[in-house]
């Protein structure tokens, strides 16, 4: 097989950055094709770290890299990320990095109404405050303004005032400032001095890529359970962040013919709000934070944090055709002297083998938990899976078991080096 899709397949920060960072080995092109800034992936290499959002992971190991069509992009955000990395010592150019030359834009007046919208809902959703959903809507709306409507100055002015036509009511509606016309479009061009080298048609150049047996690795952003029709909606993000968007998501078709490795980690965390029934509350979640560096890479939220939901990955496992797993973070696991898994859920007295769609339904899941052994000694020095205590690797059959998927990595530290991986990310 030569394409490969990496995805989350819990609430997103799995360590999908981690995995696509050593799956990028392997890989001549690693391209990102769903989410914007609203995601955060931190990679420890040589002991220096690294923060990404928009930038492939792929270009730590020296790979091309793509940002397909499927992202919502904010151009200071990429910009800004571009002058950090270059500060570290990695420099972006067009040759290293594509964008999609029609990809959406995501302007500061949908960061405004972000904060605007979570503030009218009974329940916010606890958004990342980006923009990326306000930006969504108006793509769906075919108000959105795109990478390429840069290059024509003409078309430039008539997109941004059928843009503002809608938003200038919008934002008075909302007691917000009025978006600037003249500023706005003064961004937009230096935007585009900026961006447009980096344009290209993605899709083609994958196209000519997989013919001549490139390996391409698709980096998925987000996860599963926050996809934006099969996630624990409404909260959710904007957007798909299934496997089957790598095809739409980078523009290459061929791209839904990919094996797909879901990330999980060993136990659950999810930022924002939303049903979580395996949240560990109190001082329990709380060690675990800790002990996980559980915080947002970008907004520095504290996650929540709790056991691994195996009923839930079985659906997620359902949802993205998943052919291997890779999980994350055992070594977090190490000091607990037993381990919860939970298996279903208990709502009004009845047993559910999967989480029901209600939102109350949704919000009184009590957990069913099945208890294993922990192992109580450190793993993180673990490099094949003979290293691992007796109690972990029963662990990790009890994961297989249950969700009826393979194991095929393990992570047991940050640093790159600290994985149980086979050889050759593509022969999954
Ligand atoms: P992503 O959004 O899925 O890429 O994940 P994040 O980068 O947001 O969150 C994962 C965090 O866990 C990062 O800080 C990683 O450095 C860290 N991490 C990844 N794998 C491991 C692991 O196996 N063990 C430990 N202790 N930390 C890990
Ligand atoms: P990575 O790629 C974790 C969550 C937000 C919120 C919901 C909607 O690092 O795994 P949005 O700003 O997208 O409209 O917020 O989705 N969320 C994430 N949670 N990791 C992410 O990305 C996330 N991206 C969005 O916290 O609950
Ligand atoms: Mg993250």
């Amino acid at each position: 097989m030569s394409q490969l899709i990496v995805v989350g397949a819990q609430w997103g920060d799995e360590g999908k950055g981690r995995i696509v960072d050593w799956a990028s080995e392997d890989a001549e092109l690693v391209v990102r094709y769903n989410g914007g800034h609203n995601a955060g992936h931190t990679l420890v290499v040589d002991g220096r770290t690294w923060k990404l959002a928009l930038l492939p992971c792929g270009l730590l190991h020296g790979r091309t890299g793509a940002i397909g069509k499927g992202v919502s992009l904010d151009p200071q955000a990429l910009l800004d990320e571009i002058s950090r990395v270059s500060a570290q010592g990695l420099h972006i150019t067009p040759d290293t990095l594509w964008l999609a030359e029609d990809i959406n834009l995501v302007l500061p007046l949908h960061r405004a109404l972000d904060v605007a919208q979570e503030s009218l809902r009974g329940t916010p959703v606890g958004t990342t405050g980006r923009g990326i959903g306000p930006a969504l809507e108006d793509r769906s709306g075919r108000r959105a303004l795109r990478l390429c409507d840069l290059a024509e100055p003409d078309t430039l002015e008539e997109r941004l005032d059928g843009l503002l036509a809608w938003h200038a009511p919008l934002a008075r509606a909302l007691g917000l400032p009025a978006p600037e016309r003249a500023a706005l479009l003064a961004q937009l061009q230096a935007w585009g001095e900026a961006l447009l080298p980096f344009a290209a048609p993605v899709g083609e150049r994958l196209a000519a890529a997989h013919t001549r047996g490139a390996h391409i690795l698709y980096e998925g952003a987000q996860a599963m359970m926050l996809d934006t029709d099969h996630g624990t909606w409404p909260y959710v993000t904007g957007a798909s962040t299934l496997p089957a968007q790598a095809a739409p998501g980078s523009g290459f078709g061929a791209a839904a013919r990919a094996r797909v490795l879901g990330v999980v980690k060993a136990y659950s965390s999810r930022v924002g709000n939303g049903p979580f029934p395996s949240e560990m509350h109190g001082a329990a979640g709380d060690a675990l934070r800790e002990r996980g560096g559980e915080y947002g890479v970008n907004t520095g939220r504290p996650r929540r944090c709790g056991w691994i939901d195996l009923a839930l990955l079985r659906q997620t496992a359902r949802l993205g055709a998943l052919d291997a797993l890779a999980v994350t973070k055992l070594d977090v696991l190490d000091d607990q002297p037993e381990i919860s898994v939970c298996t279903g859920y208990r709502i009004g007295g009845r047993l559910h083998e999967s989480l029901p769609p209600g939102i109350a339904a949704q919000a009184a899941a009590e957990p069913v938990y099945e208890t294993l052994p922990g192992w109580q000694c450190d793993t993180g020095r673990s490099r094949r899976l003979e290293d691992l205590p007796m109690q972990a690797r029963k662990y990790l059959e009890r994961i297989e078991a249950f969700v009826g998927v393979p194991i095929a990595l393990v992570s047991v530290g940050a640093e790159r080096e600290a994985l149980i991986a086979p050889q050759g990310a593509f022969d999954l």
